[in-house]
């Protein structure tokens, strides 16, 4: 009977204690890198705000600018604003960020889809050729822009439109070649460039738990979204009140135990 009071007990919601739950206080606090934009589920920043406010994989750090960053792909790219009704942010890869740059650095593709992230509809692309051969220099030398590696080299940048792409031996011509989303291609390369791309995000839809006063969030021990609410984690919203809303494995002892006795 003592133990059976003990889990009696350790299954009351701290709520008749008027106790606020730490993980809705924790969650509660909006955060900004600096450039006022508010930062919440599935995103996180973090050294500001603990990891079971956000998503996993939507980790973000902030740069010197101000602005949140993301690594995808092992790539740093800067968050220029994030669309939390449609679930889409724009970003652009965080090495073009120098607007007194005018030379182009050496970038990895992006690999996607991914399983956080795909490229939003309507997007276009810019592909880059590097170490190209003088043949092509002298087909299209005002295509070659300075290159940020080598004073001495260039790099070939063509729009996604540009019928020259469809001249098959350009990339045969270059040895290497990247491809660059864009949202849009306009006002030259380097702006387009900063200005970057839409992505749409892959996690679960917050609205449910906001809309019920809760605050979003992920228990990392059952890999599973939660909803902090005033008086404890909950499955979905704060709404629902009974056990059973718990996913197994997180009351299962004390279930099992219960029924026993
Ligand atoms: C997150 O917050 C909870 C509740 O306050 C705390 O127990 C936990 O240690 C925190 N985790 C981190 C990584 O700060
Ligand atoms: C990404 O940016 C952060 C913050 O600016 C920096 O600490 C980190 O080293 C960068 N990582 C890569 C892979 O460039
Ligand atoms: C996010 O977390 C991963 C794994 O801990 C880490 O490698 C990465 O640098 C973090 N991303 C950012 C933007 O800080
Ligand atoms: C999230 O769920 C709400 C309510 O169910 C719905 O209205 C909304 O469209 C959903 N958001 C997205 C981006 O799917
Ligand atoms: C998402 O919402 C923003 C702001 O309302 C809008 O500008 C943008 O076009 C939308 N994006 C998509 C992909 O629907
Ligand atoms: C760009 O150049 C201007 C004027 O020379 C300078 O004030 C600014 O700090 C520079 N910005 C960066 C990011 O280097
Ligand atoms: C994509 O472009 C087409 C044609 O311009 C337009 O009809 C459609 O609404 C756009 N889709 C989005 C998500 O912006
Ligand atoms: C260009 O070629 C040089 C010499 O072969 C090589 O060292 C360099 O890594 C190449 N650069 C790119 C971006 O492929
Ligand atoms: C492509 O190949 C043809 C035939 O080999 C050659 O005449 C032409 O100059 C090449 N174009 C470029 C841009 O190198
Ligand atoms: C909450 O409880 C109500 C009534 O029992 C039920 O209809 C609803 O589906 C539950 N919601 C969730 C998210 O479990």
């Amino acid at each position: 009977m003592i133990i059976l009071c003990i889990l009696f007990f350790s299954l009351v919601p701290k709520k008749s204690l008027g106790a606020v739950d730490p993980y809705f206080q924790a969650c509660s606090a909006r955060k900004t890198c600096g450039d006022g934009q508010a930062i919440r589920f599935p995103f996180y920043i973090q050294d500001k705000q603990n990891s079971s406010c956000g998503y996993p994989g939507f980790n973000l750090s902030c740069n010197n600018n101000g602005h949140p960053t993301i690594l995808i792909s092992n790539n740093n790219y800067t968050i220029h604003e994030i669309f939390y009704q449609n679930e889409t942010l724009r970003v652009s890869n965080s090495a073009f960020s120098n607007p007194n740059s005018s030379c182009i650095p050496f970038i990895n593709s992006i690999s996607l889809p991914g399983s956080r992230f795909d490229l939003a509809p309507n997007q276009t692309n810019i592909f880059f050729f590097y170490n190209c051969s003088s043949s092509v220099h002298e087909s299209w030398p005002s295509e070659f822009y300075p290159s940020c590696y080598g004073e001495s080299d260039t790099v070939l940048a063509l729009s996604g439109q540009d019928p020259k792409l469809q001249i098959s031996n350009v990339s045969m011509e270059c040895k290497s070649s990247v491809v660059a989303p864009v949202e849009a291609y306009g006002g030259g390369i380097g702006e387009s460039l900063r200005n970057g791309f839409v992505l749409k995000w892959k996690a679960s839809n917050c609205s449910i738990c906001e809309d019920s006063g809760g605050n979003c969030g992920f228990d990392s021990t059952i890999y599973h979204f939660k909803c902090f609410c005033l008086d404890r984690p909950h499955a979905w919203d704060c709404t629902n009140t009974t056990l059973h809303e718990y996913l197994p494995g997180q009351f299962f002892s004390q279930e099992i135990s219960l029924s026993f006795w």
